[in-house]
């Protein structure tokens, strides 16, 4: 073996995508939530993933700020730890649906290129969701406080204030939060989800 040439030998599942589906009833696939910080994603998530659940569906969600508590602990907010966090998270995402889940991907993921390449590492079964809330209503709810702290220059590179965010062309489905109760945009999503993971 050449020096730095990794010898790895990725190996397949011998469970079938299909007896998986079979057994759970629905298909895999991840549903990929990006909009600016207090959008609602992590909110909307939680509550699609309660509904889903409550219709046996198996269901995970995947959160930028629980990731950034465990696997991503150790990157920032830079453009190349963004990258890094999204790249995770997509593998992760991937492993998962796999397995038969659905799961729920709660992430600024900023750029559209990361996003992209969030798409190319879960393959067919990623569907990209935008959770469309202009910033001024993000910066009015503020639920954590950041934008202010983000204007007093408190933090550097928040999104949507100093570091950019660039939202989706072509989302396969788009919740406008403001005015709606984030349970019933979660009701959107379950609708959504669940036509795309039917089995046919
Ligand atoms: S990213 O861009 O996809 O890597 O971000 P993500 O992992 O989703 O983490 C976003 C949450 O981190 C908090 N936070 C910041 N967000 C953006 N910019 C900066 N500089 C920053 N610093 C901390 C913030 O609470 C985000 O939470 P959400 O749920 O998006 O409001």
């Amino acid at each position: 073996i050449a020096a730095g040439t990794r010898a790895i030998h990725p190996t397949g599942s011998t469970v079938s995508t299909w007896d998986r589906a079979q057994a759970k009833g629905h298909r895999g696939g991840v549903f990929w939530m990006t909009g600016l910080p207090g959008a609602g994603k992590s909110t909307i998530a939680r509550a699609a993933e309660m509904q889903l659940f409550s219709r046996g569906v198996d269901v995970s969600v995947l959160d930028g700020d629980t990731l950034r508590a465990g696997l991503c602990s150790d990157l920032g907010f830079s453009e190349a730890d963004r990258r890094e966090n999204v790249r995770r998270a997509a593998a992760v995402a991937r492993i998962l649906a796999d397995s038969g889940q659905v799961v729920l991907v709660a992430l600024i993921s900023p750029t559209l290129a990361d996003r992209e390449c969030a798409r190319q590492i879960v393959g067919d079964g990623f569907h990209e969701v935008f959770i469309d809330t202009p910033r001024e209503t993000c910066e009015t709810r503020d639920p954590k406080g950041l934008y202010a702290a983000a204007r007093a220059g408190k933090i550097t590179g928040f999104t949507g204030i100093d570091a950019p965010y660039e939202a989706p062309d072509k989302p396969a489905l788009r919740l406008v939060t403001e005015k709606r109760d984030p349970s019933e945009s979660a009701r959107d999503l379950v609708t959504f989800i669940t036509q795309t993971t039917a089995l046919t």
